[in-house]
């Protein structure tokens, strides 16, 4: 049987989806930036799962170099599918290595590359599903928001952009790739160290807001459901998963960053 890839396998939701699939009997291919957490955490599984077939390979989304060499240890393998989960909201403007913001890079960018460059080893029927945010709801897009500027950056603002792209991404994804099942998941608002804002009213949050959150066990379930389903362009929320909504469908950007990703990288 081919490996899904979990990327961010070390973050909170990623965990609990690597050791999900590693529990169905999947092969997972645990993708995470730090090895060292990525060593705990297959121990973790391996002690729950003792047959789990595992492998932890190194990924760093902040750079085309992290995920060209990714790729090139996975060396033309069939894969079964991979879960885009890792993301990161950072505080400040900061750029990547690449010299792009650092959120849309690691969020956005590094992802679609990611998929890009793993389309000729996925098998058909492969589950690819991204990791996507409600913020998105309340934001807009335009190519030209890809290319964030210090004056452009928010931390909230940028984070739901980034979102956004991969969603429409996505949708231009599945609709190329028919033979793949691609779909993307909303968990909601989970308790977790990316909703920790690194601000003065942290304390406060986590008392006001904290408590109402998903807990990782129950953010990540739409996710897993996605990584079941038989169907595409599905948006996973909660229990439900309906078509992703008209607006993203029929929105003529998801083809434009299609294009525009294909002819820069
Ligand atoms: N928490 C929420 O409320 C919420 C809501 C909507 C969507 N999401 C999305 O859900 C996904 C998982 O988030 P989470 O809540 O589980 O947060 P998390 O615990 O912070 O997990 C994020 C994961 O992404 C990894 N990551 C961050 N930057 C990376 C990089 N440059 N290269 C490779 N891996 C990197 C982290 O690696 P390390 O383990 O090394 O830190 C971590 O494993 C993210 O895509 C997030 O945007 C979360």
């Amino acid at each position: 049987m081919a490996p899904i890839i979990v990327t961010g396998a070390s973050g909170s939701m990623g965990r609990i989806a690597a050791k999900e699939l590693a529990q169905e009997g999947v092969p997972v291919i645990l993708a995470c930036r730090n090895l060292e957490r990525g060593r705990k955490l297959m121990d973790e599984i391996l002690a729950v799962v003792p047959d789990a077939r595992l492998e932890l390979l190194q990924l760093d989304l902040e750079s085309e170099a992290g995920v060209r060499s990714f790729v090139d240890a996975l060396q033309g393998r069939p894969l079964a599918g991979i879960f885009n989960n890792a993301g990161t909201m950072c505080r400040r403007y900061s750029l990547a290595p690449d010299g792009r913001e650092k959120t849309m890079t690691v969020n956005f960018f590094m992802p679609a590359l990611l998929t890009r460059l793993l389309l000729p080893q996925f098998e058909p029927g492969a589950r690819i599903v991204n990791m996507v945010s409600l913020s998105l709801k309340f934001s807009s897009l335009s190519l030209g928001d890809l290319n964030v500027g210090e004056k452009d950056f928010g931390q909230i603002r940028t984070y739901a952009k980034s979102k956004l792209a991969l969603l429409l991404w996505t949708v231009a994804l599945a609709r190329h790739y028919p033979q793949f099942r691609v779909n993307v998941a909303d968990p909601g608002i989970v308790d977790s160290k990316m909703i920790r804002m690194d601000r003065w009213f942290d304390p406060l949050t986590d008392i006001l807001f904290r408590p109402f959150a998903n807990t990782p066990e129950k953010g990540v379930r739409p996710a897993l459901a996605a990584l079941h389903s038989a169907e595409s362009l599905r948006y996973f929320v909660g229990r439900r998963s309906p078509e992703i909504p008209a607006k993203y469908l029929r929105n003529p950007l998801a083809e434009q960053l299609w294009d525009h990703l294909n002819r820069s990288r």
